[in-house]
């Protein structure tokens, strides 16, 4: 049976970073994967998670079944966090969570959901869009198809071709958003950006699909959840995939969340008998570790503060090293405008570089991003900041 496999390639993305580990060149930089990096390229577990993982070993007594909508009290915490405690859509009952292993897993089961309510759905994701989204979405089955997003003449996005393509879909369409920290451009929707797309998934049924990776690494913690509030407001089906890999830290814990947004109470219900049986089929049950920190973080207001101050300044950091890369560039190559990656949030931008100054870049200048030109803005740092514009200043053409 296992002869007839064919060996497949390494993932893009996977492969970079196992290319930089074999790098041993003192001037390499990885600027590939997402994870955020501190001055010393470390990625650190928040000070915050650190504490409630001490108490939680501490505190452990069993490792029994949670089930498979997993940690309620981590649920509602990333309810809290996505929509604002106490806010009115939560009150309504119309939206509940189900932990997931990750982001990931949250994206996957969102779609098997939406498979199995509507096996002809077609889901639209931004061109371009995160790599991984295709395969995680499309192999449920569903039909994947693509809307215009980046302007690559501004860096920003194209709106109104966006909102064109929008306008031409079918009732039922599911429109595949990047709640904040557009990843690969960096390149998000303004507020009123934002009501725009309310309004077109209104007029002509579209069902959001947000996917909220990076919350707080963007504007804050507020205005990354924006759009996703906005949508739960004005529209009365849509779906968000929450992860805390990033603004927890907790990456290979596989944390996150598939929210549902429906008319009612009764009708989400429903809905999450599905995603548990969903669940129960693919996995059983989520991981608890990351969940339960997690949720720990959230409840003790020491703890939440202590995140939130450390997740801030993860965030102010990312802006700096993007005003002190676009002026580093602007000093040596006055004749190329970079400045598009001052005005993009989150981790990413993405550069406008061919395959083959991308491949000069690795291998002579030992700088790796992923293969569409893409930069984990997080990977630099005041130390090699300089030396990336030298090295980006030398293949710009
Ligand atoms: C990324 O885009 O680099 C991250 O989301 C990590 C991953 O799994 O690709």
């Amino acid at each position: 049976m296992l002869e007839t496999l064919a060996r497949l390639p390494e993932d893009p993305l996977l492969g970079v970073m196992a290319a930089f580990r074999r790098d041993t060149d003192p001037r390499r930089v990885d600027l590939g994967v997402g994870v955020y990096k501190t001055e010393d390229g470390d990625t650190p577990i928040p000070a915050a998670i650190q504490t409630a993982e001490r108490e939680l070993l501490g505190a452990s007594t069993t490792k029994v079944y949670v089930g498979a909508a997993g940690n309620p009290r981590f649920n509602q915490a990333m309810l809290e966090l996505t929509f604002g405690a106490g806010s009115e859509i939560l009150a309504s009952g119309r939206v509940q969570a189900l932990q997931a292993p990750g982001g990931c897993g949250a994206l996957r089961i969102g779609a098997e959901l939406l498979r199995i309510a509507d096996r002809e759905a077609v889901i639209h994701v931004s061109d371009p869009t995160w790599a991984n989204h295709v395969p995680l979405l499309g192999n449920t089955g569903l039909r994947i198809e693509r809307y215009p997003y980046l302007d690559r003449a501004t860096g920003g996005v194209n709106v109104p071709a966006m909102l064109a393509h929008f306008e031409a879909l079918s009732r039922g369409a599911v429109v595949l958003l990047h709640g904040c920290c557009h990843n690969p451009t960096g390149a998000d929707l303004s507020a009123a950006d934002w009501e725009a797309v309310a309004d077109v998934c209104e007029r002509r049924g579209l069902v959001p699909f947000v996917d909220v990776a990076y919350q707080g690494l963007g504007g804050g913690l507020d205005a990354d959840a924006f759009g996703a509030r906005l949508l739960a407001r004005r529209l009365p089906e849509l779906l968000v995939a929450v992860s805390s890999s990033k603004n927890f830290g907790l990456y290979r814990e596989r944390t996150g969340a598939i929210v549902v947004v429906s008319p009612s109470s009764e009708r989400t219900a429903i809905a999450m008998t599905q995603l548990q049986r969903i669940a129960r089929g693919m996995y059983s049950m989520p991981p608890d570790h990351g969940a339960e920190l997690v949720a720990r973080v959230w409840e003790s207001a020491p703890l939440r503060a202590s995140w939130t101050t450390e997740l801030e300044s993860m965030r102010t950091r990312i802006e700096t090293l993007r005003a002190s890369l676009v002026a580093e560039i602007a000093q040596r190559r006055p004749d190329v405008d970079y400045s598009f990656i001052a005005r993009q949030r989150g981790m990413f931008s993405l550069l406008p570089l061919s395959a083959e100054e991308i491949t000069r870049l690795r291998d002579t200048h030992h700088l790796y991003m992923s293969g569409d030109g893409r930069i984990n803005v997080a990977g630099i740092s005041r130390r090699n900041v300089g030396y990336i514009a030298e090295s980006l200043a030398a293949v710009i053409r």
